[in-house]
């Protein structure tokens, strides 16, 4: 475990951006939640590693057998369960669980989903049942790539590899079949200066992360000169633009 990252979102105790405002337009039709849907029914049972607080599981998940939402955060699974108390949904549990040292059963899940987090392909094929999916989600290297190069670091900024192929080459290697990878282009739209900095304050995007060796930097502070830079270079009748570059990848252990 990388302790600069667990203490990262320990101290976010959440992952809602309720209260940032702004509108998103996608150029690709790959919609994570879609594909959950596509991919589950009543007898489904689910795990969703690096869950958070629970907000997509607890909001976007369908209503199947069983889902398990994991993170290794304490204070996520602690407002997940707060969270979960006032949904009423009972086929719902929350655990604290490292997504790279898995205690989950063999052979017991219908589909894994990861959202946004790191993962070891190799665990996720054993908990999964043959037969089952894993459907991910994650940001990739080109994210804000404008944002990051006047910035000159960032989220996988001096990686060689992008995230998108690493994870896609270890799902392969995991010996999951049928694996797709599939681009995600996305463009926001953020209503003021607030709304972008919130954004860059939250989210780690500015900051020094390896993904090629899951290692964090210390979170930085955001000078405030590039940002005005930024944000006069893209002011839009729609907000400040930022444009962001996500994946799915979708693979099935046969
Ligand atoms: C960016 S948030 C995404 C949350 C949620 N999946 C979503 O999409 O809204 C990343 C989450 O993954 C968790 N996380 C990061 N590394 C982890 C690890 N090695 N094991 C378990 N959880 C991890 C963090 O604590 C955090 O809650």
């Amino acid at each position: 475990m990388n302790v600069d990252e667990y203490e990262y979102y320990n101290n976010l105790a959440n992952w809602s951006f309720d209260d940032i405002n702004y509108i998103s337009e996608n150029y690709t039709n790959w919609i994570y939640e879609d594909e959950i849907v596509k991919h589950s029914n009543k007898k489904t049972k689910i795990l969703d590693l690096g869950t958070a607080a629970g907000e997509k599981v607890l909001k976007y998940f369908p209503d199947c057998l069983e889902i398990l939402g994991t993170d290794f955060s304490k204070q996520m699974i602690n407002e997940a369960n707060k969270n979960l108390e006032k949904s009423g949904k009972k086929n719902i549990k929350f655990r604290v669980m490292n997504n790279l040292s898995m205690n989950t059963p063999d052979n017991y899940f219908d589909l894994v989903t990861a959202r946004h987090t790191v993962i070891d392909p190799k665990q996720i094929h054993k908990t999964l049942k043959p037969g089952g999916y894993l459907i991910i989600r994650g940001v990739d290297k080109l994210d804000c790539w404008e944002l990051k190069r006047m910035f000159k670091r960032g989220q996988g900024f001096q990686d060689k590899k992008p995230i998108s192929f690493i994870d896609y080459e270890a799902i392969i290697d995991a010996g999951f079949k049928d694996v797709e990878l599939i681009p995600l282009h996305v463009v926001e739209y953020y209503k003021s200066k607030k709304d972008l900095l919130a954004l860059l304050l939250k989210a780690p995007i500015l900051d020094n992360w390896s993904e090629e060796s899951n290692r964090q930097s210390k979170k930085v502070i955001i000078e405030e000169d590039i940002f005005d830079k930024y944000v006069n270079k893209n002011i839009t009748s729609k907000g400040i633009k930022l444009i962001r570059r996500y994946y799915g990848i979708t693979a099935n252990k046969k």
